[in-house]
């Protein structure tokens, strides 16, 4: 995965391919699946950089949790949304600022992902992991996998949308997580459920898998 630094950097140069103006297709598919007809969730959004699914879940009524580690996509989310907020400290997490809307519907963490604990930012009824597993190297994902299954509430909807492709002929981020990782990963404390599979994805040959897991 890149450093912190590169991160940085990539969204200081505009190098964001990964961005979209548009709320991302699979949420709104399983929107129904993912939030269970339920009002004002807790969602958590991994990773957010400054995507407008957070917006679009707020406007839902929900309450959206952000983690990110470059300051600059949280300025531009709330500059490019309109949405005015307020910036806090957060004493429990060294270094780490916390940026809240005014309406207290949206909370973006300007922090190392594996800084959030349950007991500073509480359990989730929803997860949309989406360009955050496939943003981790091998190496992590265990770590990734022990930052965020304690995160999920006993009922948790969890989202995630991973890319499966040769990774002999490109290499990523995103990473390729093929079906059989998402299954050693998650398939020790989750159900998991294949929702959808594509042809679709940043690099040829891709294959674009969404799966909803629940705890099991
Ligand atoms: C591939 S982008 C995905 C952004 C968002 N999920 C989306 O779909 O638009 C990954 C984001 O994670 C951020 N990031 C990378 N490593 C991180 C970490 N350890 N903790 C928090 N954020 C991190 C990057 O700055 C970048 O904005």
């Amino acid at each position: 995965m890149p450093s912190n630094q590169e991160w940085e950097s990539f969204w200081k140069t505009g190098d964001t391919g990964w961005h979209s103006k548009n709320v991302h297709p699979m949420l709104e598919k399983y929107a129904g699946k993912f939030l269970n007809d339920q009002s004002n969730c807790r969602v958590f959004i991994p990773l957010c950089g400054k995507t407008v699914d957070m917006k679009w879940l707020a406007d839902l009524g929900h309450d959206v949790v952000g983690a990110e580690i470059a300051k600059m996509p949280i300025l531009n989310f709330f500059e490019e949304q309109g949405i005015e907020y307020v910036k806090e400290s957060v004493p429990e997490i060294p270094g780490a600022t916390r940026y809240k809307s005014k309406d207290g519907k949206i909370t973006i963490y300007e922090a190392d992902l594996f800084s959030m604990k349950k007991d500073i930012i509480g359990q989730f009824d929803c997860i949309w992991d989406r360009g955050s597993l496939v943003a981790m190297e091998k190496a992590d994902r265990q770590k990734y996998i022990c930052t965020m299954i304690p995160l999920m509430a006993s009922d948790c909807r969890y989202l995630l949308d991973v890319y499966d492709y040769d990774s002999t002929k490109a290499s990523g981020p995103p990473f390729d997580v093929p079906n059989s990782v998402v299954a050693e990963l998650y398939e020790p404390t989750c159900v998991v459920e294949k929702l959808d599979t594509s042809k679709y994805g940043p690099f040829e040959d891709c294959v674009r898998t969404v799966f909803l897991l629940k705890p099991k």
